[in-house]
């Protein structure tokens, strides 16, 4: 059954402690926690004090997406703030594989995020060392964007990419997720979905968690 990791990005900031609540009520898995600089992307979300407000009240592992150039500057602080899954966007990192062993070193699973253009025949010489795929269903920086369709297409390749090397890998999808589109994406190949303004923006959070968890 696919992991359900709700984006709060979406969330709240005025009542975090209640949204971080509602998530570790909810049949979800992971917290998913985007971090944007305003540099990578065209805009900035929030930094380390959030992060911090974050894990205080969250029960379930923290899945840190960087959207900021140059992340091997703060992998260490971002251990020490309780990530458990820490992503770096291949198109930031220069040398992917001495960050992803950064990521490691620190106790960290480590993600590549993909964007929409990046094909992912570019992980081909790195997979095996790559706990988590995350591919941009949307041009990275906002929430409530639509979802990118020929990300279908990428789930498969990439789920072959991940059994032609026998790598251990996680395909998890970023931006534009709902009960619309869920369905495929598992069956595509999907093991994580992330979720943000269709979770936060509903009426009932809790069962639109459940219906995407169980779609
Ligand atoms: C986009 C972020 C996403 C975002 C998803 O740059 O990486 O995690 O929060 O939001 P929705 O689900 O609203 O597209
Ligand atoms: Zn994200």
């Amino acid at each position: 059954m696919a992991r359900i990791a709700p984006s709060i990005l979406a969330a709240d900031f005025g009542n975090l402690q209640q949204d971080c609540e509602m998530v570790n009520k909810s049949v979800s898995d992971w917290f998913h926690i985007d971090i944007m600089d305003g540099v990578f992307v065209p805009n900035i979300s929030f930094g380390m004090p959030v992060l911090k407000a974050i894990q205080k009240h969250a029960a379930k592992p923290l899945d840190v997406h960087l959207m900021i150039v140059d992340p091997d500057r703060y992998i260490e602080n971002f251990a020490e703030l309780g990530a458990q899954i820490l992503t770096v966007h291949y198109e930031a990192c220069t040398h992917l594989h001495r960050s992803l062993q950064k990521i490691k070193s620190c106790g960290m699973q480590a993600g590549v995020a993909l964007n929409p253009h990046t094909p992912v025949t570019h992980l081909e010489s790195i997979i095996t060392e790559i706990d988590l795929v995350c591919l941009m269903s949307v041009n990275p920086g906002f929430g409530g964007q639509s979802f990118i369709p020929s990300t279908y297409k990428k789930v498969t390749a990439t789920k072959e990419l991940i059994q032609k090397h026998k790598a251990n890998t996680l395909i998890e999808i970023d931006g534009g997720v709902t009960d619309k589109n869920a369905r495929e994406l598992k069956t595509a190949g999907a093991d994580v979905l992330v979720a943000g303004s269709h979770i936060f923006k509903a009426t009932d959070p809790l069962a639109t968690i459940e219906k995407l968890k169980n779609t």
